[in-house]
């Protein structure tokens, strides 16, 4: 494959913007893909900025045509209508796509059984009918400290609480929105690289019970924490969604993250891959992260801490 220059992302949001910049930074020529250009605020005048019809196939194809390379960074609720946007990038002979997901090990068979993983697998198996006609593969950077704090999955920071699933020793992958930009810089110089169309970049993997000890050090409220069994909490779940007893909305977010969670850290059948031992960091010259500690709050600072 002869060299990337151009690239476009699709979706300057939380996690594409440090890519746009940091792409710029390196030296690729980037173009932002949105639905608006008005409320674009952060991008340097000196990116191009295409409006784009994500319902529209010329719409697409025409903002697509020079581009080498197509990093898809769109909203967790966009992500099932990326089919439109593969195939404008396969007519306007874009060579390389990466589907929005940035998320654990979503090639891992057991990840894919998780209900939470169904619209990432859904553009996997699209892409798979195409691979003939463009190179893709899936960046697994794990969970991203930036939000990290939002949702009760590594611990509940909201409500101090953990839930430590058969002894808190299940470990995940780490990392944050520098690195993953940095990651994707990297790889544009090697695409054909990656293996088995994954991409396993982390800055660190962290126990829950480490986090849980870092919590608490920065916390002036105390922590409750419960103990809990996996193999009981997925089996419950998946029977909770399967046969409807989950039916508000609440219930079937509960029910889903309750067995992500149960599979992600703890030691049941369902147990996928969420730390990763061998992660592609070296090839591609990116490094793990370093803590910082610099800021005051105790969210900032745990954050720091977690970085390490
Ligand atoms: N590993 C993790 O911890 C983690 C956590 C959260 C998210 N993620 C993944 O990261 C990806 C990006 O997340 P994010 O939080 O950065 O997203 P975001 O900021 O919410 O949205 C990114 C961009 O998507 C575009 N967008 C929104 N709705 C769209 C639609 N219906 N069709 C097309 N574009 C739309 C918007 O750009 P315009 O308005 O300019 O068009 C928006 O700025 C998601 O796919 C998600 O799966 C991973």
């Amino acid at each position: 494959m002869t060299g990337i220059k151009r690239v476009a992302v699709a979706g300057a949001g939380r996690i594409g913007l440090p890519i746009v910049l940091e792409l710029h930074k390196t030296g690729y020529q980037v173009t932002v893909l949105t639905r608006d250009t008005a409320h674009l605020m952060k991008i340097p005048s000196d990116i191009d900025i295409k409006q784009v019809d994500y319902d529209s196939d010329s719409s697409l194809t025409e903002a697509l045509k020079g581009q080498d390379a197509l990093i898809s960074t769109v909203a967790m609720s966009a992500i099932s209508n990326q089919p439109r946007m593969i195939d404008a990038a396969i007519a306007a002979e874009v060579k390389v796509f990466v589907p929005a997901e940035y998320t654990v090990n979503s090639r891992d068979a057991l990840a894919q059984a998780q209900p939470m993983m169904s619209s990432v697998v859904g553009i996997q198996k699209y892409l798979a009918t195409k691979e003939d006609q463009i190179t893709w593969f899936v960046i697994n950077c794990g969970a991203l400290l930036e939000f990290v704090f939002d949702h009760p999955v590594l611990l509940d920071f909201d409500n101090r609480k953990a839930t430590l699933w058969d002894g808190g020793e299940g470990a995940i992958s780490l990392s944050n929105f520098g690195l993953l930009a940095r990651a994707v810089t990297a790889v544009l110089k090697s695409p054909t690289r990656v293996h088995n169309h994954r991409l396993m970049v982390h800055g660190g993997t962290i126990t829950q019970n480490r986090a849980l000890e870092i919590a608490k050090e920065y916390s002036a409220q105390p922590w409750t924490a419960e103990h809990a069994d996996s193999q009981a909490a997925y089996s419950a779940s998946m029977k909770s969604l399967s046969d409807g007893s989950a039916s508000t909305l609440e219930q079937l977010m509960g029910a889903m993250l309750t067995a992500y969670n149960s599979a992600s850290f703890g030691r049941c059948d369902c147990h996928f891959e969420s730390a990763y031992t061998e992660p592609d960091n070296a090839w591609l010259g990116v490094a793990k992260i370093l803590p910082c500690r610099d800021r005051g709050s105790y969210k900032d600072q745990s954050h720091g801490e977690l970085a390490w």
